[in-house]
């Protein structure tokens, strides 16, 4: 009853074979291998246009370098208050952008696009004492488990346009979003007007595989000395190509990521039946927020369920009574009916 986050999750197998069957040869290093070359080539195949592809270890550092390569002195990154970015990446990328990140509120996890317009025009490009506007950046899925629909993303992308910024989409949980929106790679990015994505494996069954991508390769010309900078250029670059490349073979990233998608809605489904607990908000990913007394999550840890009690959000106490706390359960490809069914089990009153 693994649910404290999808990447407590091992590895799937067939990637991890992929890996193995990688492992005994030779090949040429830093990212200039066959193998990687035939990968990029796969992330174009999936996202129907030219592209160019920066293999990294992290989130972190996909959603830092890629902040980065936009980056101009005095350059302010808008994203939602509780953004990963801004909350939960130590500063990595103000560190590697030199630039800051301007929080902008929003419903559900998402930024509101009337305030990021006010936002942006609270930074004139001639007002040297503020410093300027640079890009705009959006999580697809977001960190509380919703996800843009598309015209949401039109919306954002609309006003990042007019402001002539470019818009980064921090898809640590890429696939998640796109099963629960039904939509292919392209629809949700750069058919949206986003520019650069932070492609994420590990949380869906990869080892550590994230991939910067870039629509428009004109904009990735400074990124090969950015990532080389950061000590992100791996010498065995293949072997994080071969973990996509296992990871989009049959399309598994997407039967994946409907398997913990899925396993979330047996917990939504569970949760909204039961008569102790309830959901805190409406979820489509793989991340569930439920409200329920604190002795049934003192059931759950003795039974062995593992997941995150969360804070509750300041703009609405009465969210949780005195005798109830909040918690977050993630789902991942591994998890089984059996994990969602006995951690319901101990919410019977
Ligand atoms: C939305 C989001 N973005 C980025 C990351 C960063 O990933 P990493 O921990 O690999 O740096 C995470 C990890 O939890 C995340 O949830």
């Amino acid at each position: 009853m693994f649910f404290a986050s999808d990447n407590w999750a091992g590895a799937h197998r067939s990637i991890a074979e992929r890996l193995l069957q990688e492992s005994t040869g030779f090949a040429a290093a830093y990212g200039t291998s066959e193998l990687d070359r035939r990968v990029e080539a796969r992330f174009a195949e999936i996202f129907e246009r030219e592209v160019s592809v920066f293999f990294v270890a992290t989130g972190t550092a996909a959603n830092s370098l890629s902040l980065a390569s936009v980056q101009r002195p005095g350059g302010i990154t808008f994203c939602h208050s509780e953004a990963h970015v801004i909350e939960d990446e130590c500063g990595a990328p103000d560190f590697f952008s030199s630039a800051r990140l301007v929080a902008v509120p929003g419903e559900a996890g998402k930024i509101d696009p009337d305030k990021l317009a006010k936002k942006i025009a609270g930074f004139p490009a001639d007002a040297v004492h503020h410093g300027r506007a640079t890009a705009v950046t959006i999580t697809q899925a977001t960190e509380i488990g919703t996800v843009y629909s598309l015209s949401e993303i039109d919306a954002i992308s609309a006003i990042a346009k007019q402001s002539n910024l470019p818009l980064h989409m921090d898809g640590a949980r890429f696939a998640n979003a796109l099963v629960a929106l039904g939509a292919t790679p392209a629809e949700m990015t750069w058919k949206r007007g986003v520019d650069i994505l932070s492609f994420g494996g590990t949380k869906n069954g990869c080892w550590c595989a994230e991939a910067i991508v870039f629509f428009n390769p004109e904009q990735a010309k400074e990124m090969p000395f950015i990532r080389k900078r950061a000590a992100q250029l791996f010498s065995k670059s293949r072997f994080i190509a071969a973990q996509f490349d296992g990871y989009f073979e049959n399309n598994l990233w997407l039967d994946l990521a409907g398997h913990s998608n899925g396993m979330a809605d047996r917990l939504r489904a569970g949760i909204s039946g039961s008569n102790s607990a309830r959901l805190a908000w409406a979820t489509t990913s793989n991340e569930v927020f439920a409200v329920i007394p604190r002795s049934a999550a003192k059931v759950a840890e003795e039974r062995g369920a593992k997941f995150y009690e969360w804070p509750v959000p300041t703009a609405t106490p009465e969210l949780v009574g005195s005798e109830e706390t909040l918690i977050r359960l993630v789902t991942s490809f591994a998890t089984t009916e059996a994990d969602v069914d006995g951690f319901l089990s101990c919410l019977v009153a």
